[in-house]
This record gives structure tokens, sequence and C-alpha cells, in this order.
């Protein structure tokens, strides 16, 4: 989704706006623009639709653009079409003020309106413009941009993330923060603001996270925070723990292929730490032993592949907890009138920790009294905010949109979380926690041997790129980890793809199986493989070509029937879609750069969705 840079200092700023915004495309956009302040107050603004390339020739990388102070953004458009004109920054039409904003201004209507009456002109047809005109029309009156800014808040309704920047105010800037990330980043001499720390970790790594209703005003000497109130505040400041080349390629084709190799890592380092004396331990959280064994009802809520790590965690969850939990997308949730209550404890799951479907659900839990605890991997996220608990999965930025390692350690967390409980509930006996354990600790490696070995995974991309519709189906485990391999190949490969429980298909689905459609047949699930087996051949019969996912001690019975199989290495069924689902996320990888798509930016896509 859209997002901010901003930069004060005594460097030029564009190049480094730009750089900012190049570290931030990864986030889906479909225009962009910088506006910068010259010491003789004079207000630059560049944009453009399309890649950032296009600015940065327009702009001569930013050296054609004069000053030290300066606002940038990525725009993923909500209100008008992706164009130059409603790009931002938004400009005043007096030329005095440019605005930057993530987010959507609820009440912007009845605010044009109230503008246009006084005899503002719109140019563009975004929501923002109102933010700027509005800002302009409370500037004319005391030449206060602190206050103009402060009044505008008490008039706008909706989410944002602002940057202003005031032609008469070389020196700062101001940012604002209502229900959509900006954090303030600290350097020597020169400081900056960011929706996402990617922007600027390559300045600094010394951050303070906006709360809702706070204002920041921004100099290359120090940045002066403020509540809602107008009182000034102390902000406590964080250290981010990853550097620069933490979100750079590092000599991979693209940011996916470098996270689906960093898994077996990001499993070491959100698991292990968490293990002492084989048995895992979640120090930080606030619930307790009674409070476990009062719930009546787990409920896990997230959207898309996080929403998918809780189908794994259900069937995963049940089976070692004997408490019903009922996996539910966040969009959905918050409609539904939820049976939620003091009893109920709510996992939320979120990659970002700002997905706004996410975060609408979760707040309507904690109303109904339900306890939240959040997996989350951005660390001071909105969503780990809100939470009751976090636990972090500590998987480093995920830069690609697709996500492989984020989704990997949610759902080691998930499956550690229930060992955890149902070692209080008693409901795992010591020998299955052992089992579990055992094969926890195993976990990364056999990934990593998995992972050096990929050929015949090339192999079948290659046999299988083009064609144009493909069914996954599974049982049980199987079933919840073809939802995600199916995501993984639609969303990058632009193939259409669905995934089915096996047993579904023959109730509807199976009437678009003819000659020569592709089905991914997934027989990892150990307890149901020969039901697998005659799904195999029942799609077979109608002509479908099969392509198997099986593991190693399965494989052999697979070739008797399906002569394309991947393998998987055997683990604790708890693990096995962990392990299965690396292949799906590389034959993806694998179809989408056969078929020349934009594997990290995929059309349509953003990474965080802070949209409804
Ligand atoms: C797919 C993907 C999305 C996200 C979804 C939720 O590869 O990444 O489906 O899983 O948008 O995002 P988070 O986890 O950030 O809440």
């Amino acid at each position: 989704m859209c997002g901010i840079v901003g930069y004060v200092g005594s460097d030029q700023a564009a190049p480094i706006l730009l750089d900012g915004l190049a570290r931030l495309e990864y986030r889906g956009y479909d225009s962009a623009g910088i506006a910068v302040v010259s010491e003789n107050k004079e207000l630059q603004v560049k944009k453009s639709k399309g890649r950032l390339q296009v600015l940065s020739d327009i702009i001569n990388g930013g050296k054609s653009v004069e000053g030290v102070l300066g606002i940038g953004h990525t725009r993923w458009a909500t209100h008008g079409e992706p164009n130059d004109v409603n790009a931002h920054p938004h400009l005043s039409q007096d030329g005095k003020i440019a605005v930057v904003h993530n987010g959507i201004i609820e009440n912007y209507v009845e605010l044009r309106d109230f503008l246009k009456a006084k005899g503002y002109v719109f140019q563009s047809e975004t929501d923002t413009e109102v933010v700027t005109q509005l800002l302009s029309f409370y500037y004319a009156e005391d030449s206060d941009i602190f206050n103009a800014v402060f009044k505008v808040l008490r008039r706008i309704e909706g989410a944002y993330a602002l940057g202003i920047i005031c032609a008469d105010c070389p020196d700062r800037f101001l940012a604002a923060r209502k229900d959509a990330p900006l954090l303030v980043g600290f350097g020597e001499g020169e400081n900056f603001i960011a929706s996402d720390v990617t922007a600027i970790i390559k300045h600094t790594r010394e951050v303070a996270y906006m709360e809702d209703g706070e204002v920041a005003v921004i100099s290359a000497e120090g940045v002066s925070f403020y509540n809602i109130m107008e009182q000034p505040i102390e902000k406590e400041h964080s250290t981010i723990d990853w550097d620069v080349s933490a979100a750079e390629k590092g000599g991979y084709a693209h940011f996916m292929l470098k996270e689906i190799m960093e898994q077996p890592e990001a499993i070491r380092k959100t698991a292990f730490s968490r293990i002492r004396d084989n048995k895992v331990f979640f120090e930080d959280l606030s619930i307790g032993a009674e409070y476990i064994k009062s719930i009546s009802k787990i409920y896990i809520v997230a959207c898309g592949s996080s929403y998918h790590v809780g189908m794994v965690g259900k069937y995963n969850l049940e089976r070692m907890l004997r408490k019903p939990v009922e996996v539910c997308l966040a969009s959905e949730f918050r409609y539904c009138d939820p049976l939620v209550d003091d009893k109920s404890l709510v996992i939320v799951i979120s990659q970002s920790g700002e997905t706004l479907d996410t975060m609408a659900a979760l707040r309507e839990a904690k109303n109904l009294g339900a306890h939240i605890l959040s997996i989350v991997n951005v660390v001071g996220s909105s969503i780990a905010r809100e939470s009751d608990d976090v636990i972090y999965t500590w998987a480093g930025p995920e830069i690609a949109v697709a996500t492989t390692k984020a989704y990997s350690t949610q759902l080691v967390l998930l499956n550690m979380l229930g060992m955890y409980f149902g070692d209080i509930l008693g409901t795992l006996s010591k020998e299955e926690y052992d089992a579990i354990m055992g094969e926890l600790l195993l976990l990364p490696t056999k990934m990593e041997k998995m992972l050096e070995d990929i050929e015949d995974i090339k192999h079948f991309a290659s046999d299988y790129f083009n064609h144009s519709s493909v069914f996954f189906i599974g049982r049980n485990l199987d079933y919840a980890m073809g939802l995600e391999g199916s995501l993984k190949l639609k969303e990058i490969s632009y193939i259409h793809s669905e995934a089915y429980a096996s047993g579904e298909l023959k109730h509807g689905t199976i009437s678009l199986i003819e000659k020569g459609t592709l089905v991914i047949a997934l027989g990892t699930y150990a307890p149901l493989f020969d039901k697998a087996m005659s799904n195999v051949v029942e799609v077979q019969a109608r002509g479908a070509d099969v392509l198997a996912l099986t593991t190693e001690s399965n494989v052999s019975e697979m070739r008797k029937t399906v002569e394309n199989v991947m393998t998987v290495p055997e683990s604790h069924t708890i693990f096995q879609p962990s392990l299965g689902v690396v292949p799906l996320q590389l034959f993806a990888y694998y179809v989408a750069l056969l078929r020349g798509c934009d594997i990290d930016k995929p059309r349509n896509l953003a990474k965080s969705v802070t949209v409804e």
C-alpha cells in the first residue's frame, strides 16, 4: 500500500527520498512523488504515474531538486485513478503547503464542499487534497503551521499517516498519525519519518513509533512530539535489530527466492530461543495457567496466507488441546456478530501487523471481552501494540509481496503455542510432547536439506508453466497446506488456481477436470495417504495431468500411479505442512519466473493491506 518517507538534514533531500521510496516499492504502488523546500522557501513538487524510475528520470535521480528538507510518497490508488494529478504530494492552492498521506479521510466530501464554498478549487479526485487545502485555509488565519495542523486533525475523520511541509518553514516539517503506521527515525544532524522502517534503515536504526493522535515536529536538530491536546510528550526510542542487508537481495534474483531460502534460519531464530531443556517457553505472555484452562473456545483471525496458517493451526491445535478452534477471515469476523466472550482466546495472525481488516477484527473481539494474543512479524506495529499479548516471529523484514518466511515462522509459533498450552492443559502426553519437540528441533535442518536440491521442482515448473488452470487437492493438513500452495501460485504467476479438500471435489468441482487439467495432489499427511491415492486415481480417470507431493516413505507407492512426484522428508504430522509448503512455494516461484512475471511485486497487490 502507500508509502511515506520524510527527511531533514544537511544533505540534498531528493535523492534520499527517492532511495527511501525505492525501499518501499515492495509494498505496492501505482504512482510516486516528492516535495522539497529549498532554502529560499521555494516548494517544489515532482510526481508521476507509474514506476518510481519514471519520477527518478524526470528529476535526474533527485539531483535537479534543490533543498535539504522534503517528503515523498508512493501511492496505491483508492480515491481517483492512478495518474500524475492524483499522485501525492498534494500542493495547496497558495503553493505553500504540501502533504503526503496514507489512509482514508472518511468525511472528505463534506470538507471539500465546505472548502469549495470558500472558493477553493480542487485539482485531484483524492481525499488527501482536502487535507492540504484545509491546512491552507487554517494557515491563512495566523500563519502558524503547527496550529493549522491541530485544527485540521480536529476536523478530519478516518485513518491517516501524514507528512506535511510548509514553504515558510524550510527548517522543519510535521507528521501526524491515526490508524496508519508512521515512525520517526533519529540520525546525527538529520531526522526522518517513514511508514515502514525499511525506508530509512540505511540511515538509522533508532526509531520512535508514533501512536494514534500524536503529532511530531521534525527538524535537523531534533524531534518534538505532542499529544492531541497539543501537550509536549516524551517518546520511547527503539532500536531495530536488523540492518540494511536484511532488506536487500544479497545476490538472489528476487526477494521471494531469498526469503524462501532464509526459512530454515528464520525458524531457528523464531523457535530455538523459546526452547529450554526441550520445553517451549513463552515467558512474556501475560496469560497464566488458570486463564488457559478456562478458555472455552479459540478463534484464529487473519487474512490471506496468515489465515492459511490458521487453517493448519486448527487441525493441530484441536489435536493437541482438545478444545474447539474456529478459523475466521478477519474481513468476515468483524461483521458476523461473533460469539466471542471473556472465555474466548482470539489468536490474531499478521505479518505486517497493519492489515486493516485484521485490526478491525481484533478491536471487535477486544470489545467483546476476549483475550487477544497476536503473532506478528513487524515489531511495534498496530496489531502488536493493541494486543493483550504478542509473540513476534522475528523473521526479519519480508520484502516480497508473496509471503514465505513469515508464513513459515507463524506456523511454527502456532504449533509451539499448541505445545505450550497442551503441556499446561495436560492434553499432550509426555511421549507425544517429546516426539513433537524432537521434530521441531530437526525442522530447520530438514528444510535446509530440501533447499539444497531443488532441480526437480524447477523441472516440474518448466513442464507445467503454460497451464491456465490448476487444482490443489488434499485432505486434512494437506488441504490446509494446499490453500497456501494455491495462493502462492495464483498471486505471482496469475494462473487460475483453486485448492480443494479432496473429498469435496466430487460435489461439484470435479466437473471442471478434463483432459490435461493440472491437479497438484498433496499426499504428505500419512494417516490419509491411501485416501489421497484414491483421489489421484479419480482425477486421472477424468484425464487430469497429476503432479504429486508426498513424503519420502510414500514416494514409491505414489510413483506406481503418478509419474511426476515431488518429495519431502518425513516429520511429525504437526510439522509436515511446514516442510510440504516449501516445494509449493518454489514451484510457484519458478512457474512465475518462466512466465516472465514481476515476482516480487505482483500486479494489483500490496504488501500490507491497510484499506478495507
Ligand atoms: C500472500 C500474502 C497475503 C497476506 C495477507 C495478510 O502471499 O502475503 O495474503 O498474508 O494480506 O497480511 P498480514 O499477514 O500482513 O496481515
